[in-house]
């Protein structure tokens, strides 16, 4: 007997695949076969997890810290996290009641999506977005209200953008600075022109994702959108995590600060779904956090080098805009309207010269490719080599 499909439910079956995956996918299809394809599509740090964080995960396990841990993490780590808002970015949270560690930031972006909106609620996103935003809105049967930022306007939404994105239903607006895949970073002038037009709109909250926040270039700070004004803190929730600044993706850390309800209902989510993330990742975490930024730093000086090779490789070419960029680890690229391939995307055009890049289309900024700088240099030469001569002429 021949088994049926089982059926998605209504709102999975309406969400689209990541396109980004689908990408990597047919990069690694390519790859196992055989085929020589240069891939600029990873968007995790090429570093190790610093060596002393892996030793206090190693430490807590031989401890006997292997059992569950409080839902919305551990007493260690969550003051860890509220010292870091403290030093860092000089806001005050009680690690108590508004501090909670989920499984990377995107189950933490989940949770507050999910705990605290109905169907038909909006969320602004501003384009270019990274991936999950209008997806996860849209799992919860909410409304993602996509609103693209110009390059010119150095991809940050200008004010009268967001005031006139803003309706009734609206409940969150979704920052996201440093940006991926632009590597725009707001200033505080920028987030608070923002702030006075949400000064009008008390309903609604700030989701802002501040997950890049280390990986600066020439010496820029991003600075956190909650320390705007006191008003901005208590409607904002700050989303943050370890996966980036200190190369812990596979870890799976994350987490999120803000108004006391809104924590609360995420944490009741998360309590019924994961509960608390892993122990010994936690004990992990803590040791990563009392790093500080220096090993983001590192990070940031290889970086830099790789974005600027990038950027003067792709300067060569007649058909490509490539936009510096101040953060996080990705070299977004315009190919002029006039040059555009006539293939399904560009990324789809470039796979097949050779070099996979990730779509613009899946930040919902098509016409646009995201190369990242997490690889070596040889492989950003070969890659930026190839991307040349596919809009050579
Ligand atoms: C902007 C942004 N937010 C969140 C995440 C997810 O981070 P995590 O690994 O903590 O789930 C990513 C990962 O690429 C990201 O680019």
């Amino acid at each position: 007997m021949v088994m049926q499909e089982f059926p998605q439910s209504r709102l999975v079956a309406a969400v689209p695949s990541s396109p980004s995956l689908a990408t990597a996918q047919r990069a690694r299809d390519i790859q196992a076969a055989g085929g020589d394809l240069v891939s600029l599509t990873i968007g995790e740090p090429d570093f190790p997890t610093p060596p002393e964080v892996v030793e206090a995960a190693l430490a807590a396990a031989r401890r006997g810290e292997t059992r569950y841990t409080p839902v919305t993490g551990t007493t260690a780590l969550r003051a860890a996290i509220a010292a870091k808002f403290a030093q860092e970015n000089g806001l005050h949270y009680d690690p108590a009641s508004q501090i909670l560690v989920s499984t990377g930031a995107k189950q933490a972006i989940y949770n507050a999506l999910t705990a605290t909106l109905d169907p038909c609620d909006e969320v602004i996103v501003f384009a270019p977005y990274w991936v999950s935003y209008p997806s996860i809105a849209q799992l919860v049967g909410a409304r993602p209200v996509v609103i693209a930022t110009r390059r010119e306007h150095g991809f940050v939404p200008r004010p009268e953008d967001l005031a006139a994105a803003i309706t009734s239903r609206t409940r969150w607006v979704v920052l996201n600075y440093p940006n991926n895949p632009s590597g725009a970073v707001a200033s505080l002038e920028q987030y608070a022109a923002l702030a006075e037009v949400l000064a009008r709109h008390p309903g609604i909250r700030v989701l802002s994702d501040e997950i890049y926040e280390h990986i600066c270039y020439d010496g820029i700070v991003a600075p956190s959108f909650a320390s705007v004004s006191p008003q901005m803190r208590e409607r904002t929730l700050v989303i943050n995590g370890l996966s980036k600044a200190y190369a812990m993706t596979g870890w799976r850390l994350g987490y999120a600060a803000g108004p006391r309800d809104i924590i609360a209902a995420m944490s009741k989510l998360q309590s019924h779904m994961t509960g608390g993330t892993s122990a010994v990742g936690q004990a992990a975490a803590v040791a990563a956090l009392a790093m500080g930024s220096s090993y983001a730093a590192r990070q940031v000086a290889a970086y830099e080098q790789r974005r600027d090779l990038v950027l003067t490789r792709l300067a060569a070419s007649g058909a490509l805009r490539a936009v510096k960029p101040n953060g996080a680890f990705y070299v977004f690229v315009q190919v002029l309207p006039h040059r555009l391939p006539d293939a399904a995307s560009v990324a789809d055009y470039l796979l097949d010269h050779g070099v996979a890049v990730i779509d613009g289309a899946a930040f919902g900024y098509p016409g646009w490719f995201r190369i990242s700088v997490t690889v070596g240099q040889e492989a950003l030469e070969a890659g930026c080599e190839r991307i040349l001569k596919a809009f050579e002429g």
